[in-house]
């Protein structure tokens, strides 16, 4: 009997088959699986990467609240048409604090993932208000209520509180600092500026929706939107020398 004439033992027997596709299976997962256990962690350490502030974790919260992520993704693949459009490929430990991850699927608008520094303030101020001000063509929902409500901040030490259980290293000190932290950096004066630095290296601190005599979501929303994708300095990654 050749060899390709046993296979017929699996081929008119489906119970011999099944428990012969079970074996294959746990073959291949335990080959996947197994090494991950032994692995500390799965994400490269990448240089300028740190939990968001308390301000940019607030507009963060906004953003997950209004649905943004229906319609916008957070990653950019490394395909050429992304890269030319949108800037350098998403690496994993750009949304390692992202809890919960806000890659999405779905692009009614473009991806957002490097979206810091692209427009002033005042642009994303009006955008929000009335998308079809700043692209006549477009349709995304307004949210003018943004800018009109205040920022309700009292809870973003409870919620840093369980991001820091989930695993984002907040100290106590950030903690404990977060009100002071948020107001210092949505606010051009304060001395607290170099303590909100030391804690939040790069972090941008200024009235973000043009109007400094209140705290209003659109501040926290604007701060988060400045912030995405400008952590991890690329002129340092392109050149692989200092990959680590
Ligand atoms: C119904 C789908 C939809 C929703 C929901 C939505 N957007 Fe958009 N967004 C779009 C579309 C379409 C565009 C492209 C046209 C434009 O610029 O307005 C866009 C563009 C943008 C841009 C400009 C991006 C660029 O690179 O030009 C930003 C910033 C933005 N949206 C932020 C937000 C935020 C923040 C929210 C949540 C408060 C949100 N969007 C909710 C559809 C949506």
């Amino acid at each position: 009997m050749s060899i390709w004439n046993r296979h017929k033992i699996f081929e008119t027997n489906s119970a011999i088959l099944l428990i012969g596709v079970l074996i294959v299976i746990s073959i291949g997962g335990l080959v996947e699986i197994a090494p991950l256990f032994y692995l500390k962690s799965t994400i490269e350490t990448v240089d300028g990467m740190r939990p968001y502030s308390p301000l940019e974790l607030a507009g963060r919260n906004i953003y997950v609240r209004e649905g943004c992520y229906n319609c916008h993704s957070q990653q950019i693949r490394p395909l050429r048409d992304e890269v030319e459009r949108y800037g350098h490929y998403s690496l994993a430990a750009e949304s390692m604090y992202d809890r919960p991850f806000q890659w999405g699927s779905k692009r009614t608008g473009p991806d957002l993932a490097r979206l810091g520094g692209r427009y002033s303030d005042a642009w994303h101020k009006e955008h929000l208000d009335d998308p079809r001000r700043a692209v006549p063509e477009s349709i995304m929902p307004s949210y003018p209520q943004l800018g009109k409500s205040p920022l309700e901040a009292q809870e973003i030490a409870q919620d840093m509180r369980v991001q820091a259980a989930l695993g984002v290293p907040y100290t106590p000190e950030m903690i404990e600092k977060a009100i002071a932290d948020l107001r210092t950096q949505a606010t051009t004066d304060g001395d607290d500026q170099d303590a909100l630095l030391a804690r939040y290296p790069k972090a941008q601190a200024r009235d973000f929706d043009g109007d400094p005599s209140r705290l209003t979501e659109a501040d926290a929303l604007i701060a988060y939107l400045q912030m995405l994708g400008t952590l991890v300095d690329f002129k340092l990654y392109d050149n692989k020398a200092n990959i680590r």
